[in-house]
């Protein structure tokens, strides 16, 4: 048996949370593999909107096991807040497992990361400020406190050691912070991470792979936003793309089933950084208003632009993707017009590539598709919705040279056409 991946192919906020919430009665497991309170995943079902942070998004299926992975990185505060939402729900959060490996974000990575982007200025990241950089620093500088250094005598002398650290480089900014409060709040909050099963995940996920369990890999972030390929240095701070899932979860690549890429029949970005097809005018405003395009974890208004096919192609053959699934298809009804970037146009030359030179200089250009009008919220089936979307549809798949398995048309769970 192969683990399949779902992850976003724009800057995140594509819907990653709704879609697995939706496939998660086929799969025996939902992995999260990387990111952490960054993330803002929404899931919508019996009226009820939940948004999950830290924990995967099969937490609302009952007989799924849902893991934290290694790649992950835990703020103990959030993690205990998003149980004691998930607890009124009265679902049982026993299904929830942990790796040991998983990394601790620290109040002074908070701070840090605050610190940060005050001394960057207009240069800011527009990082969620949730100690995402700072941590995934330490981990890779191996400073760093993972969950299962939680139970061992040296723990409190190991994060002192750490938080010293961080107290200089707070030094450095010259940031002013009270940490008390802070911290007596997330020592609190370690008993409910406590409560949860600490595992060595990587030996349970290759166990279950050879026992046939059929696993989900659910991505954060977006692949434009990841380390190595995104929009650096506007990006966050981990392999947010199909390798990520190898390495945070530790799964071989050979063990890699379906990339289900996600993405919005526009486009959107919230912080920082190039956005070719960002829109400034009425329709860019109608689009976010339609769409609701606030922030999940900061509440941000988020950039809309139109699609970006060279973008879509990058992240396409960077995961691998083998379905594409298309969200929020019914923001865009009513739109005369639908246009969809396929070149830029970089000192008078037309390219169809995202290159290393500053993207905020690429001009795009645009193909126009006649749009739809009708409401698409109440459609149960892609054979009923209006010629114009089902063209829009064929030109994607054709031009992206992958099908599109999934349509999106409302944030419900049962607002999901198939293909
Ligand atoms: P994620 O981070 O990828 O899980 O996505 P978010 O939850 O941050 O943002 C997606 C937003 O769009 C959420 O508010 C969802 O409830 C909403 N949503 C998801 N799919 C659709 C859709 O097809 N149509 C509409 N109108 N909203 C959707
Ligand atoms: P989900 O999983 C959208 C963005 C931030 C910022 C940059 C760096 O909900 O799709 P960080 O806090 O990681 O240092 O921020 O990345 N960002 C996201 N944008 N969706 C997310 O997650 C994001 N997580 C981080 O806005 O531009
Ligand atoms: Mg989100």
């Amino acid at each position: 048996m192969k683990a399949d991946v779902l992850l976003g192919l724009q800057w995140g906020d594509e819907g990653k949370g709704k879609i697995v919430d939706v496939l998660t009665s086929k799969y025996d497991i939902i992995a999260r593999f990387q990111g952490g309170p960054n993330a803002g995943h929404t899931l919508e079902f019996d009226g009820i909107k939940h948004v999950l942070h830290t924990i995967p998004s099969g937490i609302f299926h009952k007989n799924v096991t849902n893991l934290i992975g290694n790649g992950v990185v835990i703020d103990p505060i959030i993690f205990r807040n998003e149980i004691l939402g998930i607890k009124k729900t009265k679902i049982p959060t026993s299904t929830l497992l942990i790796s040991k490996k998983a990394h601790l974000i620290l109040p002074t990575h908070k701070l840090i990361d605050a610190a940060s982007e005050k001394a960057k200025g207009k240069e800011k990241i527009g990082s969620t400020l949730k100690g995402i950089g700072p941590t995934y620093m330490d981990k890779t500088g191996r400073n760093g406190l993972r969950v299962g250094d939680i139970s061992s005598p040296e723990f409190k002398s190991k994060y002192e050691r750490l938080k010293s650290k961080h107290i200089q480089i707070l030094k450095f900014y010259d940031y002013e912070y009270d940490l008390s409060e802070m911290e007596e709040n997330w020592f609190e909050s370690l008993s409910m991470l406590k409560q949860f099963k600490h595992i060595d995940s990587e030996h349970y996920i290759h166990n279950a792979i050879n026992q046939g369990k059929k696993i989900l890999s659910e991505g954060a972030q977006g692949t434009l936003l990841d380390i190595d390929f995104g929009s650096y240095p506007f990006v966050t701070s981990s392999n947010t793309i199909t390798a990520g899932a190898c390495t945070g979860l530790g799964i071989a690549p050979n063990k890699i089933g379906d990339v289900f890429g996600i993405f919005k029949a526009y486009c959107t970005r919230v912080g920082s950084g190039p956005f070719p097809t960002e829109l400034f005018d009425k329709v860019g405003e109608k689009i976010g208003k339609i769409g609701n395009e606030f922030g999940a974890t900061t509440g941000r208004p988020r950039r809309c632009g139109w699609i970006d096919i060279p973008a879509l192609k990058y992240a396409i053959n960077i995961n691998g993707v083998t379905k594409l699934m298309m969200m929020k298809a019914d923001v865009l009804s009513g739109l005369e017009i639908v246009k969809a970037c396929t070149h830029y146009e970089l000192n008078g030359k037309k390219i169809d590539y995202l290159p290393f030179e500053d993207n905020s200089n690429l001009k795009p250009i645009y193909k126009e598709h006649k749009g739809w009008d009708m409401d698409l919220t109440n459609l149960t089936d892609l054979s009923n919705a209006p010629k114009q979307l089902n063209n829009y549809i064929k030109w994607l798949e054709e031009i992206l040279e992958t099908p599109i398995s999934i349509v999106s048309v409302g944030p419900d769970r049962t607002q999901t056409l198939y293909k």
